[in-house]
């Protein structure tokens, strides 16, 4: 029997109807209950056949009449055969987004100022974008790198996200197509839990690393930060597009390039956040030419609600600024 009330033994159609058409002849209650069921009483805890109709079962032999099937009904042949998806990320505070390392190709240097800015601004979290690894000797499009091997990739994956775990209180990681690799070479049988529990198992029991199935999450309900499946050339159209959607701003990784684009509603931001990666040993974008855009290294940071974009482009940041003294490493 399912997790309903016991009331919901006594509203079958067949039931109610019955009830409606002997109280339209005016039998007494006490002989409709005992027409209709004699131990209805002891089943309902009590409640009285009369009280059950004035409470539910008048409201429910109209509805019979209007249709066979109650909305409860469907809701629970729905809940019985599918399920809904809303166990995303939702990330509450401060937050720097470093999206794409695609390791152990990261931007070593733009790293530690992600790090050393976080500090400056007392950021406590870091969310890891997608495309942490880049699981090269799993790709499908490209002969591998006979250096990359999978090995060498968890363990450079393991060695930086130690390093960051000093630095941070929280990391979080949704993911990307490049982390899917290792799934889909597995037919799905390992998630990223349990890969972020490969990578630092101690982190992830004591809930310091938070990995995701999904490729986004909420930021103080107002930011969606995402690792797309979309793709344009164009610097912060992807995001954009989706900051209308959703309607919120939108921080967007994948395209690997920078852009800022305001929505259509003219309230919402698009922004394309570059990646932690570097370009110049990413080895698909070294030895083949394509029309994508170049790849650009930068992070962000969500204070306040409010984003800075942080590059290594001097005529978009002036790192003599924001982290004038000689920096120490973290
Ligand atoms: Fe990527
Ligand atoms: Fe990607």
């Amino acid at each position: 029997m399912s997790p309903r009330s016991a009331h919901a033994v006594y509203e079958s159609p067949a039931f109610c109807l019955r009830v409606k058409e002997l109280r339209e002849k005016k039998v007494k209650w006490e002989d409709v209950a005992l027409i209709v069921n004699s131990s209805f009483a002891s089943k309902c805890k009590g409640l009285s056949l009369r009280k059950w109709w004035h409470d539910f079962g008048r409201k429910r032999a109209q509805h019979v009449v209007e249709s066979p099937h109650t909305p409860q009904d469907m809701e629970e042949i729905a809940e019985l055969y599918s399920k809904t998806w809303d166990g995303h990320l939702v990330i509450k505070g401060d937050v720097c987004i470093g999206a794409d390392f695609h390791m152990p190709h990261f931007h070593a240097d733009l790293t530690e100022k992600m790090v050393a800015m976080s500090k400056k601004m007392k950021i406590p979290n870091l969310l890891l974008l997608g495309d942490f690894a880049n699981f090269e000797s799993l790709s499908r499009f490209d002969h591998p790198d006979p250096d990359d091997t999978l090995k060498r990739e968890l363990e450079a994956c393991t060695h930086l996200m130690d390093m960051l775990l000093k630095s941070y209180k929280r990391i979080y990681w949704v993911l990307g197509n490049h982390d899917k690799r290792l799934f889909r070479a597995l037919n799905f049988g390992l998630d990223l839990k349990q890969l972020g529990s490969m990578i630092c198992q101690e982190a992830l029991k004591e809930r310091r690393l938070i990995c995701s199935g999904y490729s986004f999450a909420i930021i103080n309900d107002c930011w969606r930060a995402t690792h797309p499946k979309s793709y344009s050339r164009i610097g912060g159209r992807v995001p954009s597009i989706l900051a209308d959607k959703f309607r919120m701003h939108v921080i967007g990784a994948h395209g690997h390039h920078l852009g800022l684009q305001v929505a259509m509603d003219g309230e919402h931001v698009g922004i394309d956040c570059g990646g932690m990666f570097d370009p110049a040993k990413i080895r698909y974008t070294q030895q083949e030419d394509s029309t994508h855009g170049a790849w650009t290294p930068a992070f962000t940071i969500i204070r306040n609600n409010c984003a800075y974009l942080f590059t290594n482009n001097p005529a978009l940041t002036d790192w003599g600024f924001w982290l004038p003294k000689k920096r120490r490493k973290p």
